[in-house]
């Protein structure tokens, strides 16, 4: 069979390392901003780490205005006051810095400054129009890979499901991924985050939608989250870890951005919406169920996830080394200390048929799955998840 064609798509810049975030500044007056409006949260500012990026900015001569009245896990009505804030400000950038949830509302806000209307009515595939304002987003966490990708979720509220805006004119102009900024992120956060993005390394990878050029990024993301996710939980100031789980989720975050996710995300969004457990954990309470579940349509790429989390599977047939891959992910967050079972997170078997039916309405992230899931398969995993 012929190859398939693939588009690619990342941010126009990627800053990395140690040191990225003094580079704010500069950056912004290359990209010609006069005015920045720097979306954070209450707790970063505390922290100081805010400032140090005002100050960047003022440095340039640009002007800056701050907007941190973020919910934690954003309802789509969340986004209208910091566009309004944005609007009001005359911003020609906007600067998003914390974790998946602010850099979401971060690209939503530039995107509304050239596009008329609410969020609400760019909930959808390809729905935005034009690109917006100038953006430079930052990460705070190593998990969600906001910064490169092309989706920003939002809750709604009256249907209680998780929705996103999808389109590749949201990806932010520069992605800047300071690992020196995770250093503070508590072990908990560290944890859920961290296998958030390897449950994107993994979907990505083994997705309908996966090509050479995200196998490259998901597999690695996968090793690193492998070799540096315990060691981050554990010491969150180990510089080589922190950069290592910064990198893994920068390039997980190509990797779906380009591939998408799939069954592992579409049975964790009723679990959000349904039951407020946050995406992390919601994700990877999922993923060894999904992988599981999966395995079957491609015994040699689980084989490979396996691998590059550090199973020897030298001499075992191509079903065990696949199943050892689950087995890894489960090690995995048990160590980093993250809830096994949904009862743990509060969710009774009466609960199951709603999520199963809320997994099923999220055909966006199913039609990715290389294994087809039916309403039954739906349920007969979060029964075992249970
Ligand atoms: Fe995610």
């Amino acid at each position: 069979m012929a190859g398939k064609v693939a588009i690619f798509r990342v941010p126009a810049q990627i800053t990395f390392g140690s040191g990225a975030a003094e580079t704010v500044g500069t950056e912004a007056k290359r990209l010609g901003a006069t005015r920045a409006m720097v979306v954070s949260d209450p707790n970063l500012q505390k922290l100081g780490v805010t400032d140090r990026i005002l100050d960047s900015l003022a440095a340039q001569g640009i002007g800056t205005s701050v907007f941190t009245e973020l919910e934690f896990e954003p309802s789509a009505g969340s986004v209208a006051p910091a566009a309004a804030a944005v609007r009001e400000a005359r911003c020609d950038l906007v600067v998003g810095l914390g974790g998946g949830t602010t850099l979401d509302t971060a690209k939503a806000v530039a995107m509304l400054m050239r596009n008329d209307g609410l969020v609400e009515d760019y909930l959808g595939i390809g729905l935005v129009k034009q690109r917006g304002v100038a953006s430079i987003l930052m990460p705070t966490t190593a998990g969600t890979g906001a910064e490169i990708t092309p989706n920003a979720l939002f809750l709604v509220p009256a249907v209680r499901e998780k929705k996103a805006v999808v389109s590749p004119h949201i990806i932010p102009d520069i992605a800047m991924v300071d690992p020196l900024l995770t250093h503070t992120v508590a072990p908990t956060v560290t944890a859920a985050t961290g296998m958030d993005a390897l449950s994107h390394a993994v979907e990505a990878y083994t997705s309908l939608n996966a090509s050479p050029l995200t196998d490259l990024y998901a597999l690695e993301a996968i090793r690193l989250i492998g070799a540096h996710l315990r060691t981050a939980v554990a010491n969150g100031n180990d510089e080589a870890a922190r950069e290592g789980m910064a990198r893994a989720s920068m390039y997980a975050g190509i990797a779906i951005g380009n591939a998408g996710t799939n069954i592992v995300h579409a049975l964790a969004y009723p679990l959000q919406g349904q039951h407020r457990v946050t995406h992390g954990i919601a994700n990877s309470l999922l993923l060894p169920y999904g992988m599981e579940f999966n395995a079957l349509s491609n015994l040699p790429k689980f084989a490979a996830v396996a691998e590059a989390l550090g199973e020897p599977i030298a001499g075992l047939s191509p079903r065990t080394a696949a199943a050892r891959s689950a087995e890894a992910c489960r090690l995995l967050s048990m160590d980093v200390g993250i809830p096994q079972r949904l009862r743990e997170v509060g969710i009774k078997a009466e609960d199951l048929p709603a999520l199963a039916d809320g997994a099923m309405k999220v055909t966006r992230l199913l039609a990715n799955n290389p294994r087809q899931v039916r309403p039954e398969d739906a349920r007969a995993l979060f029964e075992k998840a249970l």
